[in-house]
């Protein structure tokens, strides 16, 4: 087989995967992604990238197997116990001290695999707050891109084999022996939404005390990494906690999280966002060309004049999607990343432009919609709004944008001097 830098064959597996299957493999790491498919490979005899992708192509139940051995999703109930022991002696404890009596804890697995982790979580939950204060108060998601395992997480159910992690009397407590198998307590399992979602691509949960992503950073290539960390202090209350595997590094060489205990791979939000973490989500790097060229200067530059631009701006794309909005207009309408790919008719800047005009956003036209006023509970704020359309090389309309500029621009540029310093 070729080495991992000179395989034209390999890339253009990639290519059909993305652009056939709509799966996206291109940010891990070579080395390791081609072991896993010649692994796959050779267990159906095939021995070249071009017969599989020919095989990919013939075979539509193919694409299911190999991400069953691509997204390799070995986990176990608390792996690594000495991390767990911290998380349990020492996290935990800090997370529920932070918070009111009543107040709902919003915890995050990510990448979980057959589920272990996230019911290794929820019992050492169960175990401290006591098991009624739990299913008040913790909110819990799980989630993975196989879809596959989340079906198995969501069974909650485990061999003699897989449980053999768990003591005697929290198995007793927790789980039920069945015929199928020891099944997890099933109203504290019905307090975890379990859902697909690709960490490359999906939007985060938002306001999460402790985020669990264990074993999962490492198939990805720094670039990917960096992203998904971008992601992650976005998922993250500013008190929150990360809890990553025992072999990852962080490889962001700005200090977005700064560790807490570096031993068990814990870490807290360090310092804020910049633009150029901003750029590095990869809503942005999806529009990259196929080639792996580095973006170059003229589009760099265009996209940080965008996010940093003193007036509020939104791109929609032709369906009404809103596919990227710059830091005035996140700070002026509270946004977050959630927002990214909802129609933009449904979010508040949307419903204030459709109050005022019958206007399709995207047409071919330029709009412009003078004093626009927004009534917010601190007060009312007046807008010029420009809806200007975007074309392709091939004068193609491919979407459009929109400029909120505030009048009284004073205050508003005051507001853009502040954001601008706190970098
Ligand atoms: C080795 S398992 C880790 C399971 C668990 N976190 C643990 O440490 O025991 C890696 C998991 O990451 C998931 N995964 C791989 N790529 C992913 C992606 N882009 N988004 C979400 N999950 C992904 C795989 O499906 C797999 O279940």
């Amino acid at each position: 087989m070729p080495s991992p830098e000179t395989s034209p064959e390999f890339e253009a597996l990639l290519d059909y995967l993305k652009h056939y299957q709509g799966c996206d493999l291109t940010g891990y790491k070579r080395s390791s992604l081609m072991r896993r498919f010649e692994h796959r490979m050779r267990s159906i005899k095939i021995d070249s990238y071009q017969c599989y992708l020919q095989y990919l192509q013939q075979h539509s139940e193919e694409y299911l197997a190999l991400l069953n051995d691509v997204l390799i999703n070995f986990t176990s109930f608390f792996r690594d116990p000495d991390a767990w022991s911290y998380l349990a002696n020492e996290i935990i404890p800090k997370i529920i001290a932070q918070k009111q009596p009543n107040e709902p804890i919003r915890v995050w697995s990510a990448g979980c695999a057959a589920g272990q982790e996230i019911y290794s979580l929820l019992l050492l939950l169960a175990e401290i707050l006591g098991i009624e204060a739990c299913l008040e108060r913790v909110q819990c998601y799980a989630t993975d891109a196989d879809a596959v395992a989340i079906q198995q997480a969501r069974k909650g159910i485990y061999s003699e084999l897989e449980i053999s992690g768990i003591s005697p009397n929290l198995l007793k407590k927790y789980f039920e022996q069945t015929q199928q198998g020891y099944v997890f307590h099933s109203k504290l399992r019905r307090t975890i939404i379990f859902s697909q979602h690709n960490l490359e691509k999906n939007a985060p949960i938002s306001k999460i005390d402790l985020l669990i992503c264990r074993n999962v950073l490492i198939y990805f290539n720094p670039e990917t990494q960096v992203s998904i960390l971008v992601r992650f202090h976005f998922a993250l209350k500013n008190t929150g906690f990360l809890f990553l595997g025992k072999s990852e590094v962080l490889v962001n060489r700005r200090e977005i999280f700064t560790p807490v205990d570096l031993k068990h791979r814990i870490y807290t939000k360090g310092l804020h966002l910049s633009v150029e973490d901003h750029l590095s989500i990869n809503p942005k790097s999806f529009r990259k060309p196929l080639t792996d060229r580095p973006l170059p200067i003229q589009n760099y530059f265009w996209q940080a004049a965008f996010e940093s631009s003193p007036n509020a701006q939104f791109a929609v794309d032709l369906n009404g999607y809103l596919i990227a909005a710059n830091e005035q207009a996140n700070l002026l309408f509270g946004l977050t990343l959630n927002d990214w790919n909802r129609p933009f008719q449904d979010l508040e800047p949307g419903k204030l432009v459709a109050a005022h005009t019958s206007a399709k956003i995207t047409a071919n036209r330029r709009v412009l919609l003078k004093n626009i006023e927004w009534n917010t509970s601190q007060g009312t704020q007046c807008f010029d709004v420009a809806i200007v359309p975007v074309f392709n090389h091939r004068k193609q309309l491919i979407g459009s944008t929109l400029t909120f500029v505030v009048q009284g621009v004073t205050v508003s540029l005051e507001a853009w001097q502040n954001a601008g310093s706190r970098r």
